[in-house]
């Protein structure tokens, strides 16, 4: 790989001895994949933030990290943690389990991290803009701005987004370069889609079926951006989509040439049976919304629904801290509250111990989470749409 003369020095230790190593891993990638050069990047997001995660190794290595003096070249965000950070006590976080997860944030800041911790950097003060290059890691977040904004990401792991923020760079290659962003296949929609659940369905099906290709999706006909990011977050947790095109709906389609591509329908049937695939629960002890973080018209819609509702069991909304100051302030807060719900930030249903916290049973209406939750968090899975798992909680 070409490295310029900086470049080369940090390799020879000048810029000390963290920024070498971790410049090294970069190095080491861009051999494996082919990289010509490094090249800047705007942002970075971090995976690896909560402690159910990355453990007590991970935790000490990250303290190790800050404790050399990392810090990080450009705006980097964090993945969720396994908590609540402010309101985690009130929520029923166990409270060794909080201590370690502030040691984990503490490390972070001190590199300079914005410890804003989410899956939805984009409505969170971290917006790529079209074709910027940026080193992201959480798989629906990497989806969403490839896909959606058209700003290019590989799937970063943990260590190589923070070598990314650390060193300013990531190396050269996959959907960094246009020749990899074309489509691969074709998914022809025949069915409404009307629910976000409904597009974490989809996603769902279409990830399994096509693993790791870049599907170009004709005949969606409107989807909000609370929808395409239902759809890639699922199509990135069963397969490993990491950038889809939609016809009308996403900015780079209509450069793309799909003439002889392989084309797979989907019918409302296949949506359906995908429902019936993921169910695994009946009652749910809890009903968590927010996978992906829930965007502020997502709490106004919750908000809207339980408006002078009691709700006998938990219903939690997870979101980012910027999306859960502004429903304070719109006062979604207050009447999700006096419903009996709760507004989560900073977590999510997959990274939070909830299976410690004496839930067996979670209704969601996000694909990506009924796709995890049995596994991460031993859960049996509700997969619904937000009116029906309302009701359920009633
Ligand atoms: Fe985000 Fe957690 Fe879902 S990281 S996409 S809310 S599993």
């Amino acid at each position: 790989m070409y490295l310029t003369n900086e470049q080369e020095a940090i390799l020879n230790g000048e810029n000390g001895p963290v920024e070498e190593r971790l410049f090294r891993l970069l190095v080491r990638l861009g051999d494996i994949y082919g990289a010509e050069k490094m090249i800047p990047v705007g942002s970075v997001q971090v995976a690896g933030v909560s402690f159910k995660s990355i453990k007590l190794p991970g935790t000490e290595f990250l303290e190790d990290m800050a404790g050399k003096g990392a810090k990080v070249k450009v705006l980097t965000y964090l993945n969720p943690a396994g908590m609540d950070i402010e309101d985690w006590k009130e929520y029923g976080f166990p409270e060794e389990f909080a201590t370690n997860q502030m040691r984990i944030m503490d490390a972070f800041r001190a590199m300079g991290i914005v410890v804003t911790a989410t899956c939805t950097p984009y409505l969170a003060g971290n917006l790529p803009r079209f074709r910027e290059h940026i080193a992201w890691s959480e798989s629906s977040a990497v989806s969403f701005s490839n896909s959606v904004i058209g700003a290019r990401t590989n799937r970063e792991g943990g260590p190589s987004a923070l070598a990314a923020a650390i060193c300013g760079v990531t190396p050269d290659y996959g959907l960094h370069r246009d020749e990899n962003r074309t489509p691969d296949v074709v998914i022809d929609i025949e069915t409404d889609l009307d629910f976000s659940s409904d597009f974490g369905a989809l996603g769902y099906h279409v990830g399994k079926l096509i693993k790791n290709k870049k599907p170009y999706f004709k005949g969606i006909r409107n989807a909000n951006t609370d929808q395409l990011k239902a759809l890639g977050a699922a199509m990135a947790a069963s397969g490993a989509v990491a950038l889809y095109h939609a016809e009308e709906l996403t900015p780079e389609a209509h450069l793309m040439d799909t003439s002889g591509l392989e084309t797979i329908s989907v019918s409302g049937s296949d949506i359906q049976e995908t429902y019936d695939k993921l169910n695994t629960g009946e009652e749910p002890d809890i009903v968590i919304f927010g996978c992906p973080h829930a965007s502020l018209r997502e709490i106004a819609s919750v908000a809207e629904k339980v408006e002078g509702k009691t709700l006998t069991k938990p219903v939690w909304i997870a979101t980012s801290r910027v999306m859960k100051e502004a429903a304070e302030r719109m006062g979604y807060r207050e009447i999700i509250e006096a419903a009996g719900g709760k507004i989560v930030a900073d977590t999510c249903c997959v990274v939070s111990p909830i299976e410690d916290m004496g839930y067996n049973t979670t209704g969601v209406n996000s694909g990506k989470a009924a796709n995890y939750l049995p596994g991460f968090c031993k859960q049996n899975v509700v997969f619904t749409n937000i009116d029906d798992l309302i009701a359920k909680q009633e």
